[in-house]
């Protein structure tokens, strides 16, 4: 949360992750983050990311309040404080300044220069993020993410695409037949499927929706979950396979997001018995045809739409009421001052 200090520094129109707001994310893997700081962009806003050495995790603005330099470049210090590369002021690790060299200030002046700090959470290996400074509720998780951490195999790389588009296209059974012709999607293409209708049946959960997709000419099909704002969660468990893959669209910027696939194997399932880099691998094909979309996912008045595009119309729905009703309202709002 901002103190009051933050406000008057900041304005009272401050506001971060304006195209993501309020959201808990995983940002990386938590193996990645450690006593050196670790800046990365998320939803368009520069953070820094570090460990302290008695692993308490930190994210902050990558944005000293003094004169604005990167934190990042700055040294974790022995008492988990980050030192600003440039005049060596501290920071703990919820932001609060603690010192500022060669100047004799108390705790209630010091308590003006605080850093924008944001809550972080390890969860199923990754470092998650709240991309916001107030009222952070706990996550919503599936039982599925709540294993202990090194129980998760976890793989991320960039995709030049919106976020949304790698939702849209993991919500989509669909697909399959098309964009993954060449691999797991060939069986599709089977004379007995030529004819099949798809039975795809939405439940909306507490923070998302449950999927089931089947053809009517296969015994069974598998099950996608969606949970707000950006996971989508594969049970293809269920379906024999002996893992449950998270996919995350993690949103770098307009044009960038990271897609992390967080697997669950089963009990005794490792690298040594399954192809781990093969099975990520598979997302090429998506993330080449979500890096041929412009943009982000069109709104639900756009484009044709057929019954079973009921997912991607529900999350598309949602995307619009919820984030970018908020971001039109600021982008509005921050004209008309710019103009008065
Ligand atoms: S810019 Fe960070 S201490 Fe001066
Ligand atoms: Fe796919």
């Amino acid at each position: 949360m901002l103190s009051n200090a933050q406000k008057t520094r900041l304005g009272a129109d401050f506001a971060v992750f304006k195209m993501f707001p309020n959201f808990w994310t995983p940002v990386l893997p938590v193996s990645e983050v450690g006593r050196v700081p670790v800046a990365v962009e998320l939803a368009g806003e520069s953070i820094v990311l570090y460990r302290s050495p008695v692993d308490e995790f930190a994210a902050f603005l990558d944005r000293c309040p003094h004169r604005g330099a990167p934190l990042s470049r700055g040294q974790v210090l022995e008492d988990g404080c980050l030192q600003c590369p440039y005049h060596g002021w501290q920071f703990a690790s919820d932001g609060a300044c603690t010192h500022v060299p060669f100047n004799a200030l108390n705790s209630d002046q010091r308590s003006k220069l605080s850093v924008v700090s944001f809550p972080t959470r390890v969860i199923a290996g990754m470092l998650w993020i709240f991309t916001g400074t107030e009222n952070a509720l706990e996550p919503q998780l599936p039982p599925s993410l709540l294993e202990p951490n090194d129980r998760y195999i976890i793989h991320h790389e960039i995709w030049n695409a919106h976020w949304t588009r790698a939702i849209d296209i993991s919500l989509d059974y669909l697909h399959i037949p098309f964009v993954h012709r060449n691999s797991f999607g060939s069986e599709f293409h089977d004379p007995a499927h030529q004819d099949a209708i798809a039975q795809i049946s939405v439940t909306a959960t507490a923070n998302g929706m449950a999927v089931t997709n089947q053809l009517n000419t296969l015994p069974d099909g598998i099950e996608i979950d969606w949970h707000q704002p950006n996971q989508v969660v594969l049970k293809l468990d269920l379906g024999g396979m002996p893992l449950r893959p998270h996919l995350f669209a993690i949103p770098i910027n307009s044009q960038q997001m990271r897609f992390m696939q967080v697997v669950l194997p089963n009990p005794g399932i490792d690298r040594s018995n399954f192809d781990f880099d093969e099975f990520f691998a598979a997302s090429l094909d998506d993330r080449i045809m979500a890096e041929s979309q412009i943009g982000e996912i069109p709104n639900t008045n756009e484009g044709c739409n057929v019954p079973t595009d009921e997912p991607s119309l529900r999350f598309r729905r949602w995307y619009y009421r919820t984030v970018k009703h908020k971001r039109i309202e600021a982008i509005q709002w921050r004209s008309d001052r710019h103009l008065y």
